[in-house]
């Protein structure tokens, strides 16, 4: 270790360099060894904040107490560890004193400091967020290293996003980190998903986003990287099984086994997806989602849309296997695109597609808009983007919903159930799973919560895919795309 350095100002943006020091592991000397999978790639991952996060037990908290050890030979090293309350911070103190001096010998606790203290002069600060005005407490301090444990204990992203301005590197050679750990569920639970869980597939590292509207956060203008995205997040799943000193023995799983649905399925499986009121609660991230495969050019293709400027646009790519299982592939989902304009889109994503066979439209798309002009799917075929519609028949909303459980399910031949989705299609798997009931119809969704892609996936479902490798037009030629008929529905 070099020699003690006179306290640096806080240098900006020092997120690559490689900071050389022993590793836990090769310092601890097997004293602490990471659990292989999440446990060790929680403690590996580069990105800026990370959430490891799923099943009780899994081994969440005690990887949050080793992260910060790697550091504890630097110098200038300052982290902060927080809980909600003092309460819940006890059982993370009585874990590092119990882990701490094992691996750093000559570390010390101070309690009316509430602070470890390397012989190194690296510090971590043991502490307590509470409500919102507990900030203050932060107020003016820089650290490098800032782990939340529990985070949706915290009921709105306010500490989280405020901590985020403290975060400074201390030294050149020390990256800046953020790290939280969580169950699902919880007052959190909903600001947590949307942060971490929903925007990208497990464990993929994904471009930050704003909190409040999705966008992604980016060096303002001025800045040498004005406009490139800040920083990168990830979300690391846990489970149970992934930690071998309590999955062994048996009985806390028996125990997490026997708790009401809801629960069990939070605490045992890490499942982020129940919601209380949801229409489809057999939505199951680990058989309805799929890493994506290139689709053989035989199967059957199609797509779907449900068009809103002023709102969302959602758009559904289907692919039909021989199983007759759907594939959503795709979807595209954006705010005020004309519809000429979602046109040319819709073709540039699908022109390596191959033959898409059909597309599937909100038929209100072909009203008139005022007395001369072509209607918005007129527009559009107008373009190439050709479309028939949807049925918008009575009963149909009901029937479209019947028929999307009927393909969550398991198909008794192939054990699969009848529709997936690629794990690219990150704003469907986080939408149909909250999607709730009509309080005052529950044979119907809620109309009024966020359903244009629930929509797009209703009107493909119920145009009657098939796959059919022998695909004849009228006249009995094989078919090779889609044919005009008709000037107003494109077919
Ligand atoms: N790598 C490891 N080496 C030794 N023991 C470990 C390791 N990982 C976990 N453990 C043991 O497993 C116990 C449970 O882990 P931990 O408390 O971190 O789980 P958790 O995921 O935070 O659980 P909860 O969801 O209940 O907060 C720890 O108290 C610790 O004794
Ligand atoms: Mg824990």
């Amino acid at each position: 270790m070099k020699k003690k350095e006179p306290a640096q100002k806080p240098a900006v943006e020092i997120q690559d360099v490689s900071y050389e020091t022993e590793s836990v592991e090769e310092h601890a000397n097997v004293l602490f060894k990471p659990n292989p999978g999440p446990q060790t790639e929680f403690l590996a991952a580069s990105e800026r904040e990370v959430l490891y996060g799923g099943s009780a037990g899994g081994g969440k908290s005690y990887a949050m107490l080793a992260d910060p050890l790697r550091y504890m030979g630097h110098p200038q090293f300052s982290g902060l560890l927080l809980r909600h309350t003092t309460e819940e911070l006890r059982e993370l103190i009585f874990k590092s004193q119990e882990l701490y001096p094992k691996i750093w010998p000559g570390i010390k606790w101070s309690e009316r400091k509430m602070q470890w203290t390397a012989p190194s002069g690296a510090r971590l600060w043991m502490s307590y967020l509470d409500r919102d005005d507990d900030v203050l407490r932060y107020q003016g301090l820089a650290f490098s290293w800032i782990g939340f444990d529990e985070l949706t204990q915290w009921a709105t992203p306010y500490a989280w996003n405020y901590m985020r301005s403290r975060l400074r590197s201390t030294a050149p050679d020390l990256p800046i980190f953020m790290r939280a750990t969580t169950n699902p569920g919880g007052r959190g639970h909903q600001w947590v998903k949307k942060m971490f869980i929903d925007p990208a597939p497990y464990n993929k590292a994904f471009d930050a986003t704003d909190s409040e509207t999705g966008e992604v956060l980016r060096y303002p203008y001025g800045h040498s990287k004005a406009g490139k995205p800040l920083f990168k997040r990830r979300f690391i799943p846990a489970r149970l099984s992934d930690n071998p000193y309590l999955a062994q023995a048996g009985d806390y799983e028996a125990m997490l086994l026997s708790l009401p649905e809801q629960q069990r399925r939070q605490l045992l499986e890490g499942d982020w997806d129940i919601k209380e009121g949801a229409a489809f609660t057999e939505f199951d991230r680990r058989l309805h989602v799929v890493e994506p495969y290139r689709i053989p050019s035989n199967w059957v293709k199609f797509r779907a849309c449900d068009y809103g400027y002023g709102s969302y646009t959602g758009v559904l790519w289907f692919a039909v296997a021989p199983s007759e299982q759907l594939i959503v592939y795709r979807e595209l989902y954006v705010s005020k695109v004309l519809a000429a304009d979602l046109a040319d889109m819709i073709l540039e994503l699908e022109a390596e597609d191959g033959n898409i066979k059909y597309g599937v439209l909100d038929s209100s798309l072909w009203h008139r808009r005022g007395d001369t002009g072509p209607s918005l799917a007129e527009q559009m075929i107008a373009k190439g983007c050709r479309w028939r519609p949807s049925d918008r028949s009575k009963g149909s909303r009901v029937a479209g919903k019947n028929e999307i459980h009927r393909r969550l399910q398991i198909d008794e031949y192939t054990e699969e159930p009848r529709l997936v989705f690629f794990d690219s299609c990150t704003n469907t798997i986080s939408q149909l799973p909250s999607i709730p009931l009509d309080k005052k119809n529950p044979e119907d969704v809620d109309t009024k919560s966020e359903d244009h892609l629930y929509d797009a996936l209703r009107y493909g479902i119920m145009s009657r895919p098939r796959f059919s490798i022998f695909d004849y037009d009228p006249m009995g030629r094989p078919s090779t795309g889609m044919r005009v008929a008709d000037s107003t529905f494109g077919y």
